[in-house]
C-alpha cells in the first residue's frame, strides 16, 4: 500500500489505502479494455465479466442475492437513490438518527420539504456505553419513537462519529413488528469492510456501502443492497439506459431487480479494482477475524488513552469495531483541528469532527502496534500547538 509509506495512518474511515495489486489490476483493466477496442464486440463478454464477478463476490459478503444489489459511485448515492423512489404521503414522518452524515441529512431534509413530510431525530450520540447496553437503549428509545406516521427510519451501522456499533438486525425486527411497518435505511459507510455486515444488510432496505473506505478499493464505486418489498414498491429516480431491461430500448420497462437504480456508464477498471482489494482481504481471513483483529487494535488505543489524563474517549467502553474518537478534556486546549494539524506534522494523520467536537483514529488490520504506540507518545507529549489554528475542512 504505497499510500501507507512514510507516515501514520488513522484514517481508514475517511478513505482506505489503495493496495498495489488493486491498481495494477485497475491498470490492467483499463489496458486490456483499450487493446480490446472500448466500444467493440470483443470487449463486452470481458466488462460483463468483470461487474458479474464483482457483483457476486459482493452477495457473499453483504449475505444477499445478487439481484438485491445495485452499483452506485459511493455511499450517499446508494442511500438517495431508492430513497426518492418510495412512495411518500403528505404527513408521513421520517426519523433520523442524530448521528448521520450531513449529506444524508440534507437529503432526507429535500425530500421532507418536497413531499410534505416531518423529520423527527432519534438521539443515539450520547449511547457512550458498552455495546450491549446502547443496543438495549437505542430498541427502547426507538420503539418510544415511533408513531402511526412513522414511515422511515434512517441510522448507521457503525456510527462514523462516536464508533458505538447498532443493533440493525434488532432494529429491523422491531420495525417488522410495527403496524406501519416503515422502511429501513442503513449506512453501512463505516461497516463494509471493517465487521461482518450479512445480517444487517439482508435485514435492511436499503444498505448503501463504498469500496473505498474500509475495503480499500478505489473512489468511486460503491454498492447498495435492497429489500425485495422495496425492489416491489420503489420506482427508479435518476434513470438511464442501465436501468433497463432491454438497455437498447425504453419500452421494455426498467429491470425487475436491483439494477433498475444503476444509471449509465461507469468506470469498470474500478470494478476490477475493488475486486482486488477484497480478495485481498478475503485472504487475510473471514470477516469475523478481521474484525476481531481491528477491533483488538482499537480497544489497545482506547485502553492507552484512558492514561492520558488530559484526554478523554468519547465511548466509556472498548470500541465495537475500528473507529476511536477522543477529545481534550481541558475546554482550553487546542482545538481537534489544530491537534490533527499538529500531528499531521508529525505524519500521524487521523481527522477532526465537528459533533461532538473530537479527534478519530481508525484502527485497520494493517495497523501496526507501534503505530498506536507512536499516536499515543506524540498524544502524551502534546506536541501540539497551544493555540487553536484553523484549516480547511472536509466533512468526509
Ligand atoms: C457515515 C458516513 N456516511 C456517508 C459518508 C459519505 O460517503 P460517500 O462519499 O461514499 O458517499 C461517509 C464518509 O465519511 C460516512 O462516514
Amino acid at each position: 500500500m504505497p499510500a501507507l509509506a512514510h507516515k501514520t495512518y488513522f484514517n481508514y474511515g475517511g478513505q482506505g489505502p489503495l493496495p498495489t495489486p488493486s491498481l495494477e489490476a485497475i491498470q490492467r483493466c483499463w489496458s486490456t479494455i483499450q487493446e480490446l477496442g472500448p466500444f467493440t464486440n470483443a470487449v463486452w463478454p470481458e466488462v460483463e465479466g468483470i461487474v458479474a464477478r464483482l457483483r457476486q463476490r459482493l452477495a457473499g459478503w453483504l449475505g444477499v442475492s445478487s439481484q438485491r444489489l445495485a452499483f452506485t459511485e459511493n455511499v450517499t448515492s446508494g442511500c438517495v437513490l431508492p430513497l426518492w423512489g418510495l412512495p411518500w404521503t403528505p404527513g408521513e414522518h421520517l426519523l433520523i438518527s442524530d448521528c448521520e452524515h450531513p449529506g444524508l441529512v440534507a437529503a432526507c431534509r429535500e425530500l421532507a420539504r418536497r413531499h410534505q413530510l416531518q423529520i423527527q431525530p432519534l438521539a443515539i450520540a450520547d449511547l457512550r456505553g458498552n455495546a450491549e447496553q446502547a443496543e438495549a437503549l437505542v430498541l427502547e428509545r426507538l420503539e418510544a419513537a415511533l408513531t402511526p406516521q412513522t414511515r422511515l427510519v434512517v441510522i448507521s451501522h457503525l456510527l462514523w462519529n462516536t464508533g458505538q456499533l447498532m443493533p440493525i438486525p434488532a432494529i429491523a425486527s422491531l420495525l417488522h413488528r410495527h403496524p406501519a411497518s416503515p422502511w429501513l435505511l442503513v449506512d453501512g459507510a463505516q461497516s463494509l469492510g471493517s465487521l461482518p455486515v450479512q445480517r444487517a444488510a439482508a435485514a435492511a432496505d436499503i444498505y448503501a456501502c463504498t469500496g473505498h473506505k474500509w475495503c480499500c478499493g478505489p473512489e468511486g464505486l460503491g454498492v447498495v443492497a435492497l429489500s425485495e418489498r422495496l425492489l416491489a414498491e420503489a420506482r427508479p429516480t435518476l434513470i438511464g439506459w442501465r436501468s433497463l431491461s432491454d438497455e437498447g430500448s425504453a419500452e421494455g420497462g426498467f429491470h425487475a431487480d436491483a439494477r433498475r437504480f444503476e444509471v449509465a456508464t461507469s468506470c469498470i477498471p474500478l470494478f476490477a479494482g475493488l475486486d482486488q482489494s477484497l480478495q485481498l482481504l478475503e485472504a487475510e481471513g473471514s470477516d469475523q477475524a478481521r474484525h476481531q483483529r481491528i477491533q483488538g487494535l482499537a480497544t489497545r488505543l482506547w485502553t492507552g488513552l484512558q492514561h492520558n489524563p488530559a484526554l478523554e474517549t468519547l465511548l466509556t467502553a472498548p470500541p465495537p469495531a475500528g473507529l476511536v474518537s477522543f477529545r481534550m478534556r481541558d475546554p482550553d486546549a487546542p482545538s481537534p483541528e489544530a491537534m490533527v494539524n499538529a500531528l499531521g506534522r508529525e505524519r500521524i494523520w487521523l481527522r477532526s469532527l465537528e459533533s461532538p467536537a473530537c479527534l478519530r483514529a481508525c484502527t485497520h488490520i494493517v495497523s501496526e502496534e507501534a503505530e498506536l504506540e507512536q499516536l499515543l507518545e506524540s498524544l502524551a507529549e502534546a506536541r501540539v500547538p497551544p493555540q487553536a489554528e484553523r484549516s480547511s475542512r472536509r466533512a468526509r
